[in-house]
């Protein structure tokens, strides 16, 4: 595969759409193509299962089936959209991707990361993101922000624990793997947090012209 997999992370409210759009500017800019697209969805199929796993329901989604909903959607996703973007060496601009997937059903659900680490080599074979962007923000500030945007989903409606250890995850990985992530920290104004996108966008024209 010749594009770039670069993935944006992180709790709600962090502004990972905007600074989405603000990179994918930066890039056309530059005569580069950029493909958006988000996770759980990205086809008519992957968003379809996206509304089921969203949506408030009587009946609680065991882990399991939250797990095996989220890369069934991101089977589809990869097979319809990411992989034939990246063969023709596009930049795919992923808001989430399996990052999310350590952090909310691993940290925040309590599944094992062995578990989630044999789905992620089942669906994605040896595809794995070439740069993750974490976008840190303090729980109380994503959760406040959050709220602000009207009626809950049924992840923004877990508390403030589950949130913890969903923002604890991105940083532990993170920190493991320093070459794939970047951490931004989102709780600065949005000037600031642009700022430190120009700082990378020197390093990501390096490897998009490679
Ligand atoms: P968002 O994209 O609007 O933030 O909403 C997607 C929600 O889905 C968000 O709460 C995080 C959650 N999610 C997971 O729990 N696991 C995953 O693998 C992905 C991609 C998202």
């Amino acid at each position: 595969m010749s594009g770039l997999f670069i993935t944006l992370e992180g709790p709600e409210g962090a502004g990972k759409s905007t600074n989405r759009e603000y990179l994918a500017e930066c890039l056309r800019a530059r005569g580069i193509e950029v493909l958006l697209t988000r996770e759980p969805g990205g086809t008519p199929l992957a968003e379809r299962i996206r509304e089921l796993l969203l949506a408030p329901s009587d009946e609680p989604m065991c882990a399991d089936a939250e797990l095996l909903l989220m890369f069934a959607a991101r089977a589809q996703h990869l097979q319809a959209v990411i992989r034939p973007a990246l063969r023709k060496g596009s930049v795919v601009l992923c808001d989430r991707f399996t990052d999310a997937t350590y952090a909310y059903q691993g940290g925040g659900r309590g599944v094992s990361f062995e578990r989630i680490g044999i789905l992620e080599d089942f669906v994605q074979g040896a595809l794995r993101p070439d740069l993750t962007l974490v976008f840190d923000l303090p729980v109380e500030v994503g959760l406040s922000r959050a709220a602000t945007r009207g009626r809950l989903d049924r992840f923004e409606q877990e508390g403030r624990g589950f949130f913890e250890a969903v923002r604890n995850t991105y940083l532990q990985r993170a920190a493991a793997a320093p070459s794939r992530y970047r951490v931004i920290d989102a709780g600065q104004d949005l000037a600031r947090v642009q700022q430190a996108l120009d700082q990378l966008l020197p390093e990501l024209l390096e490897r998009c012209l490679a």
